[in-house]
């Protein structure tokens, strides 16, 4: 695996790859990697002839200073991680060479931002928005593999990339958890022993829900989830709200298969986690 630091030695690595025909899988990330990530990283092995994974704590999407401060930074591990499932470059590169000027670029993102983590986190995605269309710039992707457990990060990207007119294929790949249900996430070695233990409740609470909405109302099952997983040791709903697959807006009823997305404070860890209401129609 080659570890590219700058983006010229990576424009010049991707130039040659596009000259030989080959497809290129990008699986953008912010280190901490996980088995979730690696997951990414072994479809986008599947699917391409070269694999390139970014390893990068974006500043401009942090919109609270101790959150960017205290995002674990695991370099080292990642590194080996990332050789062991066969990546063939790791681009690593500092803020300097990233943003060698203030990124100013504000991207009109639309209804799929003006909701959950639009609000509670202002100018969150427009930094997600600016860094991932650089590293679709320099790497020019046939294909970029995202997590559902951000799901609303994937309509945003997909917004970018019709703004943008990108050619590239974006690839949403299945949340991964831990055998006790908890969505694989970076911030959850932040958890203490406590916390790590109640954690797998906000999954399985969102699980159950599935089966009330059988014969229940979207508000009532909304609430149902807010009532149990705040009544959880350390757990505090931020949101929880249904929303159409698509365009994030709310629902109201149970058609075109609508999901929920939470966020949860467990102390002061920043869960999310989303689930499929599939199949129901009432
Ligand atoms: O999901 C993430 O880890 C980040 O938001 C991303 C897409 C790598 C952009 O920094």
């Amino acid at each position: 695996m080659e570890i590219i630091r700058t983006v010229d030695q990576l424009k010049n690595r991707i130039a040659e790859a596009k000259g030989a025909n080959r497809s290129i899988g990008l699986v953008p990330t912010m280190g901490a990697l996980h088995d979730g990530h690696i997951s990414l990283v072994d479809r986008a092995r599947r699917e391409n002839d070269v694999v390139v994974v970014s390893v990068f704590v974006n500043p401009t999407q942090f919109n609270n200073a101790a959150d960017l401060a205290t995002y674990p930074r695991t370099e080292e591990a990642d590194c080996a991680k990332l050789e062991a499932a066969g990546v063939d470059i790791a681009f690593i590169p500092s803020v300097e060479e990233v943003y060698p000027e203030p990124d100013t670029r504000v991207f009109d993102l639309g209804e799929v931002a003006n909701v959950m983590e639009g609000p509670m986190r202002p100018g969150h995605f427009n930094g997600v928005a600016q860094i991932v269309s650089k590293l679709f710039s320099m790497t020019q992707p046939t294909r970029a593999y995202f997590g559902e457990k951000d799901f609303q990060q994937i309509a945003v990207i997909r917004r970018m990339v019709e703004i943008e007119d990108f050619d590239i294929d974006i690839v949403d790949c299945p949340i991964k958890r831990a055998d006790d249900g908890l969505a694989l996430s970076s911030r959850n070695v932040r958890l203490t022993a406590a916390q790590r233990a109640v954690a797998p409740a906000i999954h399985r609470i969102m699980a159950e829900s599935v089966a009330l909405a059988a014969d229940h109302t979207v508000d009532e099952v909304k609430q149902w989830v807010i009532d149990n997983i705040n009544n959880v040791d350390q757990m505090q709903v931020e949101y929880y709200e249904i929303v159409h697959p698509l365009t994030m807006q709310p629902v109201d009823n149970w058609s075109n298969e609508p999901v929920g997305c939470i966020t949860v404070y467990c102390g002061d860890v920043r869960l999310i986690d989303n689930i499929k209401y599939k199949n129901h129609s009432c």
